[in-house]
């Protein structure tokens, strides 16, 4: 008889979310284990109760997914869960990593984007990308062949986050750090670009409507910040492929509806093998079933 899927969470905050619960509930799970307030050091012996208690062929019934809204502790969970896993005997899980909600809001938002562009050999610009987001769509959509601009409001961070780029994606094809603290070096970084996706934290503006209205060369924006003021001025956050001005306009709940169908698929598809990780390029590649 098929083992019941039962889906692991581990948090690193007080409270598991309950975002995340939600989510995992509708996609399907049948048991749903949630752990907060998790650290590092407690990884290890989680993740053994979830690997040596059903043999390999059933493994695929269980699955992790870690949360939270510290993606730099997340990140550390999932570090250490990963090296927990003992692959040589077929005794792993697949694993989803979602801290708060960093790459499935990346991927909806650059698949979004391809629905429409061809975005091979574009520019595009990822406004104040060096967060958690910003940095995962940056990597995608060099991958999708995209001439990526990273910026910044200091020219050192932006470099900083290009450079842990290149090393997961390679160097031709890693972003360019650019900084941009006035509008000026808004202006210049904009020239060319057809695609700007504002990645920037909650409640900050980051590009003017007149200069967005100046730039001729503009095809789409997409702002992800749901909480005014926008981080594209003179848009909605409800946007979904209106045309202001001749540039199509997604708003962060216009690309939501996509984000949590990308989520609650990467939790089915844990449950297809026992093998799975799934970071950014992973789910982006489940976002391409919609
Ligand atoms: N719809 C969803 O489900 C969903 C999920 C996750 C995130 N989001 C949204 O997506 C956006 C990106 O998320 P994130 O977690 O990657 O963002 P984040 O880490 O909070 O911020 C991204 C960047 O914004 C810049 N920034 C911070 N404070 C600023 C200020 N006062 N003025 C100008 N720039 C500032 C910083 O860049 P520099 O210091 O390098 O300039 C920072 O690295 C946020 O608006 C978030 O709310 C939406």
């Amino acid at each position: 008889m098929e083992k019941k899927k039962i889906l692991v969470q581990f948090d690193p905050d007080l409270h598991a979310s309950v975002f995340d619960r939600v989510v995992a509930i509708d996609s399907g799970v049948d048991e749903l284990f949630s752990y907060s307030n998790v650290q590092p050091e407690q990884v290890r012996d989680l993740v053994h109760g979830a690997i040596f208690t059903r043999g390999p062929k059933d493994l695929k019934n269980t699955a992790l997914f870690i949360g939270g809204a510290n993606v730099e502790k997340s990140e550390k969970l999932m570090e250490k869960a990963l090296a927990a896993m003992v692959p040589q005997f077929g005794l792993r899980v697949s694993v989803l990593f979602d801290a708060n909600g960093c790459n499935t809001t990346a991927a909806a938002a650059v698949r979004t984007a391809a629905k429409t562009l061809d975005l091979n050999g574009k520019k595009a610009l990822i406004l104040a990308g060096t967060g958690p987001v910003g940095q995962r769509a940056a990597l995608l959509l060099a991958k999708l062949g995209a001439q990526v601009l990273l910026s910044s409001r200091t020219l050192e961070k932006a470099q900083f986050a290009v450079l842990s780029l290149a090393k997961k994606i390679g160097e031709s094809f890693s972003p360019i750090a650019v900084q941009i603290a006035n509008e000026d070096e808004l202006v210049k970084s904009l020239k060319g670009v057809e695609l700007v996706i504002s990645t920037g934290a909650a409640g900050v503006s980051l590009l003017p409507e007149k200069i967005r209205k100046a730039i001729d060369s503009l095809k789409m924006v997409i702002d992800l910040n749901a909480v005014p003021p926008l981080g594209i001025e003179g848009t909605s956050v409800m946007d979904k492929g209106l045309v202001r001005d001749g540039v199509v306009c997604f708003g962060a709940i216009g690309v939501g509806d996509l984000k949590m169908k990308i989520h609650r698929a990467a939790i089915a598809a844990l449950f297809t093998a026992n093998d799975q990780v799934m970071d950014a390029a992973e789910v982006y590649e489940i976002s391409k079933g919609f």
